[in-house]
């Protein structure tokens, strides 16, 4: 086992596509957050490094979908995730993003040294065109009828009516998402890193750490060998990324893969960091001296990525090298997921908490501690409300800050607020649970990753403390024996010091406000002294006999009454039933929009309405009738897929709102002459649209 005298932490990059949510925290940045303060508490020498992930498809569908441009796209939620996590207190050392400067450098100079080794492979493939938009489609940006189940609103990539997995060229009828177009197929060149040329490499790589990482990442690792490394293509034609730093026409309008420049992200961010602090070399000493120490932490989803890719890119800059090598992560803690109210969270579906709607209603420390003690560490876990309020109630108010506030009131009503006498590390014991051990365990709850058992330790020692404090009766003690109710006092007010340290990592606002009631000018944070560990310190009680108080304490932690809870109680209700009703097949696919038309692109469109003269079945169409339609003087005849709503006779007088100028199509050999307006309903049901009046036989108003 090396020694480590430097930690580099990273956080997985969030796409600014979009704000974070509770499971987000849950899984990634609190955890980091955990670790980080607490190896700054033992004085180590530990940053950490996380940011913003700004290319890719996921951005520019966003885009698309707002009508805006990507780099609006970035710029909003980039800034709205970066206050969120401040203000939820993760305290980063460096917050980046990758459409800078330093990280497109970064991303260059790895994309070209790979390339002048020889490494990459250029491979040339068939991807769907779109003439009209003229740009390749990537699997999100075609759509057409699942071959599978027959629903016409498949994904290139998913149909999300059957679940199955689908690549574009299955598709039946593609279209593009961009004009309608049926995409053409046209060749195209990109570059592969060969991922099969490290496999031996990566097999080693985690055999050495197999022992010490989490099953899960070891299990989805091994998966991947297991079945044989492909290549990879690291390029993609797209308009938004770091271009392929080639002046040649075969990398005219490529882009670099969102993975392959997102992980470099971690390096480009680093060296940012360094260059703020003054030293721009600085970077160097996190990922190339082999004493530093590379954490990734990332959710279940990203694993391959940190475990195999990552990896072998770096190991791909290291060949042949003979210093400044990059250090491979020494332990990636990959989080399963934290589930909402039982139910994933699901951004697309809106079926989620936010992280900076969440902290407009409730302190952050009451949030992190919740979740905290739901981290999904072996298995996927869950945030209740019910959770919540119990926790915050019970354990944050009626133990924790009820044990502060008791201990200062009563040192500062009858002891004059200073402590009254020493105590002794051997009296910690008369808590009722071994000090020296409880401290042990703490360490290694944090240094393993466990999260939810280090909040637990702290709390375990908020409990004895709060019950020694009852147990013991100062206030009916002080009468007969007040050396004995002075002693108490003292051990009190040194738990709650202790508590302050060893609370912090998870609670590092309450704990700051401990501090400051136990009469310390300045924030906690100012006695973290590089070398020094104020856990280790813990061992013998820190104040002595005359140590002032501050003279007026607080409440650390207010109730969570029924009424705060209820509103979003009734929220889950609503997206519950709203997800149930999906879920049971009911199509609400409105909430993707297509994308934005101008103006002069909807006037185009001839809306009319006509009155149904006559209609009929379509012979082995069992979903279309046959329409003719009265429009001003002429009539026109329209195809409609809603004979399984509709029936011929009850069509006929109907006045309806149809498309006039619609291209025709031929279908089962008869000819459609434009569309009528329809929506879906409950149920599957489907409704045509009637309008109803007088004198409406005409053109309707736009
Ligand atoms: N943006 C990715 C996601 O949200 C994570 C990128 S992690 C990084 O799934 F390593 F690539 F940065
Ligand atoms: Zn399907």
């Amino acid at each position: 086992m090396p020694q480590f005298t430097r930690t580099l932490v990273t956080t997985a990059l969030p796409y600014a596509n979009g704000p974070v949510h509770l499971g987000h925290l849950a899984g990634v940045y609190l955890p980091a957050d955990l670790y980080v303060r607490y190896k700054r508490l033992k004085g180590e020498d530990v940053i950490h490094i996380g940011g913003s992930d700004e290319h890719g498809v996921p951005i520019t569908i966003t885009a698309e979908k707002e009508g805006i441009s990507p780099k609006d796209v970035v710029d909003r939620y980039h800034g709205m995730n970066l206050e969120a996590f401040t203000k939820c207190g993760i305290s980063f050392d460096y917050y980046g993003r990758t459409t800078s400067e330093v990280h497109h450098q970064t991303a260059k100079d790895f994309f070209l040294e790979i390339e002048g080794k020889g490494i990459f492979q250029q491979k040339t493939e068939k991807l769907f065109f779109d003439r009209k938009a003229n740009r390749f489609l990537s699997d999100r940006y075609v759509t057409g009828t699942c071959p599978i189940c027959n629903n016409s609103e498949a994904n290139g990539d998913q149909c999300e009516q059957c679940g199955t997995h689908l690549s574009p060229l299955e598709l039946i009828n593609p279209k593009s998402k961009f004009s309608d177009a049926t995409p053409e197929l046209r060749e195209t060149m990109h570059w592969y890193f060969p991922l099969g040329s490290f496999q031996q490499q990566l097999e080693d790589y985690v055999t050495l750490h197999e022992s010490d990482w989490r099953s899960n990442v070891v299990n989805y690792t091994r998966t991947w060998l297991k079945q044989g490394l492909n290549d990879r293509a690291i390029t993609r034609d797209l308009n938004w990324g770091i271009t392929v730093p080639l002046e040649r026409d075969e990398a005219a309008g490529k882009v670099l893969y969102v993975w392959f420049d997102a992980v470099l992200g971690y390096i480009s961010f680093t060296k940012e960091w360094a260059a703020e602090q003054g030293d721009a070399e600085r970077w160097k000493s996190y990922w190339q001296d082999p004493q530093s120490r590379l954490v990734h932490f990332i959710g279940k989803d990203n694993v391959v990525f940190h475990t195999l890719m990552f990896p072998a890119i770096l190991m791909a800059w290291n060949e042949g090298q003979q210093s400044d090598c990059y250090n491979l992560a020494d332990n990636v803690p990959a989080s399963e997921f934290m589930n909402f109210e039982g139910r994933k969270f699901s951004k697309s579906r809106n079926y989620a908490v936010y992280l900076g709607e969440f902290l407009e209603k409730f302190p952050a420390d009451t949030l992190r501690y919740s979740i905290a003690m739901n981290y999904p560490e072996n298995k996927d876990t869950d945030f209740s409300w019910q959770d919540f309020q119990n926790r915050t109630n019970g354990e944050l108010a009626d133990t924790l800050g009820n044990f502060i506030k008791r201990s200062i009131d009563f040192t500062n009503a009858r002891f004059d607020g200073v402590v009254p006498c020493n105590v002794t590390a051997d009296e910690w014991n008369d808590l009722g649970i071994d000090w020296h051990d409880t401290l042990e365990q703490l360490d290694r709850a944090y240094e393993g990753f466990h999260f939810r058992d280090a909040t637990s330790v702290g709390m375990d020692i908020a409990r004895a403390a709060n019950r020694f404090l009852t147990v013991s009766e100062p206030w009916k003690i002080i009468k007969v024996d007040r050396n004995a109710a002075a002693r108490t006092m003292a051990l009190s007010l040194n738990l709650c010091h202790a508590l302050s340290i060893a609370l912090y990592p998870v609670l590092p606002e309450t704990c700051n406000r401990i501090h400051a009631m136990l009469g310390f000018d300045g924030p906690l944070e100012d006695l973290i002294v590089r070398g020094a560990s104020l856990f280790a310190d813990l061992l013998a009680p820190k104040l002595q006999q005359g140590h002032k108080l501050r003279e007026n304490s607080e409440i650390l932690f207010t109730k969570i009454e029924e009424s705060a809870i209820a509103p979003e109680l009734a929220k889950i209700n609503t997206l519950l039933a709203e997800a149930e009703k999906r879920e049971a097949g009911v199509v609400e696919s409105r909430m993707e929009f297509k994308p934005v038309i101008s103006f002069e692109d909807f006037q185009k469109i001839d809306l009319r309405v006509a009155t149904v003269i006559a209609a009929e079945p379509v012979k082995k169409a069992s979903k279309l009738l046959k329409l003719q339609l009265q429009v001003g003087s002429v009539t026109k005849q329209v195809l409609a897929g809603i004979a399984q709503h509709y029936s011929a006779e009850e069509m006929v007088g109907k006045n309806v709102l149809m498309v006039a100028n619609l291209a025709e199509r031929t279908m089962r050999n008869e000819v459609s002459q434009g569309m009528i307006l329809a929506v879906d309903g409950a149920d599957g049901k489907l409704f045509i649209l009637e309008p109803s009046g007088t004198e409406i036989n005409g053109r309707a108003v736009q």
